[in-house]
């Protein structure tokens, strides 16, 4: 998977991304501004379609929404008949809005709200149960609006990934899911239940993973699990859910392995450990979320002064930062700049920061681009996943607008929030 988006030009004087310039689009819509490539997003729901129509068609992708969500980016992956993992009544809502199949959607979280599970119950949408009080919630709820709730229990493999590294552990700190022997008793309850069904078991091992053994042991240890409900119950679950977290290209130094590679082998491998025993083959969800959208995004900035420090280094101000991109200050992420029409070839070394009232508003430290000159504009790429989503009114800033280009056409897809917005909400 590329770094930029699949539609990128570059010429000596601009970057086109989805036939759009990037100098025409901060012109025309100001800056910072987010752009999403439609191409790439639809290249990137069909690297899991394609592949798993070829070898697994009993499957089903939910797009981790929290990666990056409003009407249009749901209405284009749906065209792609992709669903969509929400984690609150917020997520929830606006994918019910959307054109997504409300059967393609899995409803996560760890301490749902009442509302949230009635809002998801009446729509028959997939619950994936974190908790024992959650169950007794849903019985309540399902009960009083005589619907039977669709649910699959979150459980902890005993893997926890990392990027590079990742370990085996019987026992995992994560306030996430369910250990696997609790959830039997739960089983117990819902079969056979009015008010619900037991469609299967989901887990996810983290995000950004480098490294593909931690899928194929995931594999391996949920046909286990599955295994002891089947001798317990003599249930064959229906859905085997496996997560996301598949990791991309942020910087030339990442080496983000191939994900028909991993979707592949991890297909290979249930087919082959349930046909060796003789049960069916469940229905094999993923939810990817990084891997559909990281790509297609990009940040345009427009550049401020330079301001050199004792190092022999210079900060480069830029008009957003922090409150548009939280990740490098959270995680430390790293990402990959260019400069889109750069007036010389001569180069200097940059830290880039935002203009944000706090000293670690740092998007990126000690990067080579030629010199900038005030009213320049910076691209960032690889932000369409967790920068929106996580974006903030710090400072009172104005979220960004966010633009789909596609064949030649920017479409507004989320607009720029004014001063008035700002206020909008203040009661008193
Ligand atoms: C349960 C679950 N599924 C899917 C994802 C998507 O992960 P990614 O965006 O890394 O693919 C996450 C991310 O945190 C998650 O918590």
């Amino acid at each position: 998977m590329n770094i930029r988006p699949i539609t990128f030009r570059k010429s000596a004087d601009d970057i086109l991304i989805g036939g759009c310039s990037l100098t025409d689009l901060a012109k025309e819509y100001g800056t910072p501004l987010y752009v999403l490539d439609a191409a790439t997003i639809q290249q990137n729901c069909q690297i899991f379609t394609k592949i798993l129509t070829e070898h697994y068609p009993n499957f089903s992708i939910a797009y981790a929404s929290k990666a990056g969500l409003n009407i249009g980016i749901a209405n284009l992956i749906a065209f792609e008949g992709i669903g969509a993992d929400v984690v609150s009544g917020g997520e929830l809502y606006t994918v019910l809005k959307s054109q997504i199949d409300p059967k393609k959607i899995y409803f996560h979280g760890n301490n749902k709200s009442i509302e949230e599970l009635e809002l998801a119950i009446a729509n028959h949408i997939r619950l994936v149960v974190d908790n024992a009080y959650e169950v007794a919630l849903i019985e309540t709820i399902a009960t009083r609006l005589n619907k039977k709730a669709k649910m699959m229990f979150r459980i902890k493999p005993g893997i926890e990934a990392h990027t590079h590294e990742y370990i085996k552990t019987g026992h995992i700190d994560s306030k996430f899911g369910f250990e696997f022997n609790d959830i039997l008793p739960l089983i117990k309850k819902i079969h056979g239940s009015e008010w619900g069904e037991f469609i299967g078991i989901h887990a996810h091992i983290g995000s950004q993973i480098f490294d593909m053994n931690p899928y194929y042991d995931l594999v391996s240890i949920l046909v286990g699990f599955m295994d002891t409900i089947y001798s317990e119950f003599g249930i064959d679950i229906p859905e085997l859910n496996c997560g996301g977290g598949f990791g991309i290209k942020y910087t030339e130094n990442d080496q983000a392995p191939d994900i028909t590679d991993i979707i592949l082998g991890m297909a290979t491998e249930l087919k082959l450990l349930c046909d060796g025993k003789k049960r069916p083959r469940p229905k094999l969800v993923f939810e990817p979320g990084r891997s559909i959208i990281a790509n297609a995004g990009v940040t345009i900035y427009t550049a401020g002064t330079s301001k050199p420090i004792s190092d022999g280094q210079q900060y480069l101000f830029i008009d957003g930062g922090m409150a548009d991109n939280p990740r490098p200050m959270m995680y430390q992420s790293e990402y990959t700049f260019d400069v889109v029409s750069p007036s010389t070839t001569d180069q200097a070394r940059y830290t880039i920061a935002g203009k944000f009232c706090e000293s670690g508003d740092i998007l990126a430290k000690n990067i080579v681009l030629p010199i900038v000159k005030p009213s320049e504009h910076i691209v960032v790429y690889g932000t369409g996943a967790y920068n929106y989503s996580m974006a903030s009114n710090y400072n009172r800033f104005c979220k960004p607008a966010m633009i789909l280009v596609n064949n030649n056409v920017a479409s507004l897809l989320i607009k720029r929030e004014t001063y008035e917005d700002i206020i909008r909400y203040d009661a008193l």
